[in-house]
């Protein structure tokens, strides 16, 4: 008897046929996110679930399938699932790191530029016919290429960052729990330094850190108003790692240059008066949207998915100690 899998959402084709092949899958119908009693229907009487960062997975669901055996993120960040709860609960939880990578680092970087250089901004003008012919003082933004920027988290999203920043030979700092073996340093041409000396010398603040009970708010008033007033902040990992309240002060109050941000604090809501702001670049959590890295994505949390429900150990497994 082939396992039976929920999928809460249609992925792309290539993950949906590598499940298919091997189990008995129910898909969420909807183009939409379930409403949480329309998951706890799709969880029940289920070997596999495979779903996405959207969907909160936490004891309340567990608890409606005993016999559930893994949860496959679609996504390299987990927060979304108590992983606690899963290990007690026998269950494996993975996820798909590794093939977003460049994604995202193109993604964030494309922020970075947007908003240095105007460019959200004066394509509204221009669309709007208000473009009268070049002139001096028109979109002025700041220069990229020889400025300073601070990467906070130095992992893999955190080096293609970095990398990408040495083609516009950038001074290039970073800070993180752990500081990186010297030969990752001097390979990237990156600095190791405190938060506070990386916000109070950067020109653009990236953040690439996950989202932990421990990094929540890691960036905050008192954080933005060590931010030089010229810089500008880039969050492309999780809305939950800024205070966005804080945040829009700062910009409506210029604490900082300007910010663009792929994530929100609770989404897909934005702060009040974010969206009313020049001063910020705002899109939709697009930062792994190609279709070769969605693809990518999908048929990575399939093959966890399935390999897991063979009785294999899943490639991208998060919580190891569920082994033991
Ligand atoms: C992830 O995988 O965590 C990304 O945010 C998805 O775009």
């Amino acid at each position: 008897m082939k396992p039976k899998v929920f999928v809460s959402r249609r992925i792309p084709q290539p993950g949906l046929d590598i499940v298919e092949k091997e189990c008995e899958v129910k898909i969420n119908p909807y183009d939409r996110v379930l409403t949480r009693g329309e998951l706890i229907e799709g969880v029940k009487g289920i070997d596999g679930l495979l779903c996405l960062l959207t969907d909160t997975i936490d004891g309340e669901i567990m608890s409606v399938n005993t016999n559930l055996r893994i949860i496959s993120n679609c996504a390299v960040g987990y927060n979304n699932i108590d992983v606690d709860e899963a290990t007690k609960r026998k269950i494996m939880v993975t996820n798909t790191p590794g093939v977003l990578t460049d994604t995202t680092a193109d993604l964030a970087w494309a922020l970075l530029m947007s908003i240095a250089r105007r460019i959200a901004e004066s394509d509204k003008f221009t669309r709007e016919g208000k473009f009268k012919g070049w002139a001096p003082m028109l979109f002025l933004g700041s220069d990229v290429h020889h400025s300073t920027l601070g990467i906070i988290g130095l992992g893999r999203i955190g080096q293609a960052i970095a990398k990408r920043a040495r083609g516009f030979e950038m001074r290039i700092l970073y800070t993180d729990v752990i500081r990186a073996p010297k030969e990752v340093e001097d390979e990237l041409g990156a600095k190791f330094v405190s938060l506070d000396e990386l916000l109070s010398s950067s020109d653009f603040v990236t953040i690439h850190a996950p989202l932990f009970p421990e990094t929540h708010h890691l960036i905050g008033e008192t954080e933005l108003k060590k931010m030089k007033k010229t810089a500008y902040l880039i969050n492309a990992a999780r809305g939950p790692l800024v205070d966005e309240k804080a945040l829009v002060q700062a910009l409506q109050e210029r604490w900082i240059a300007g910010a663009a941000l792929d994530v929100y604090e609770n989404e897909p809501d934005l702060a009040p008066g974010l969206s009313q702001l020049d001063n910020v670049v705002i899109v939709p959590h697009i930062g792994s949207a190609s279709t070769a890295t969605r693809e990518r994505m999908a048929t990575m949390a399939a093959t966890n998915l399935v390999a897991g429900l063979k009785g294999e150990v899943p490639p991208n497994l998060v919580n190891k100690e569920v082994l033991d």
